[in-house]
């Protein structure tokens, strides 16, 4: 059985990095998972006084969007030592109205890059911390955090580096496993 899996990209600018690499993990993962990246750019801020009968459009599309995915991939850059607003924003719209959380119980795993050395690894464990407050189970092992990111793609955004190829396909066949393993599976 083929599970939907959403990827969320933490980086709202046209040519990201993550988003770079969202576009290069079809072609690597097992042909049991179906990526497809959920937006979160439009999303309005978290205000809880928007949450009346009828909420944002955007943010009851975004709710049933994750909805319907068996499991979320998040990739994320560092902004300041942590995730951008952005992402954290739609994981505070997705966790409401109090009760009915979009994410509760989904397996999940978490890729962060950046052009830096530290492959974004502060806000990695940040985000971690939220997904565990929002009960999303993020595979524990193993972990993703991609340095020098800015050297891994080629002048069309292909992701070249083949070490790179060969690491996110080992990491997306764990995920595989652990998507199955939380299934019961
Ligand atoms: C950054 N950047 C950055 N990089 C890093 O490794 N650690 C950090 O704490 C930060 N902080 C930070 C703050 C802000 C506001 C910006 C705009 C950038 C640099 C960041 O890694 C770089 O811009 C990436 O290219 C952003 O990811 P995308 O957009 O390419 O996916």
């Amino acid at each position: 059985m083929q599970s939907k899996v959403g990827v969320i990209v933490g980086s709202l600018r046209k040519t990201a990095f993550t988003r770079l690499m969202a576009r290069a993990l079809p072609e690597l993962t097992p042909p049991s998972l179906k990526l497809t990246e959920i937006e979160i750019g439009h999303l309005p801020l978290y205000n809880q006084d928007l949450e009346t009968e009828s909420p944002p459009p955007a943010w009851t599309t975004f709710r049933s969007e994750v909805k319907g995915c068996d499991a979320i991939l998040f990739l994320t850059p560092e902004y300041n030592r942590s995730m951008p607003g952005a992402l954290k924003n739609s994981l505070d719209v997705g966790s409401r109205p109090w009760g009915q959380s979009a994410w509760s119980g989904k397996p999940a795993a978490i890729v962060s890059m950046s052009p830096g050395a530290l492959g974004a690894m502060a806000a990695n464990h940040h985000l971690r911390q939220v997904l565990m407050a929002v009960n999303l189970a993020t595979m524990p092992y193993p972990e993703a955090y991609l340095s020098t990111v800015g050297t891994l793609f080629d002048d069309s955004g292909r992701l070249q580096s083949e070490e790179t190829r060969q690491f996110l396909t080992t990491f997306l066949q764990a995920f595989e496993l652990w998507i199955r393993k939380l299934q019961g599976g």
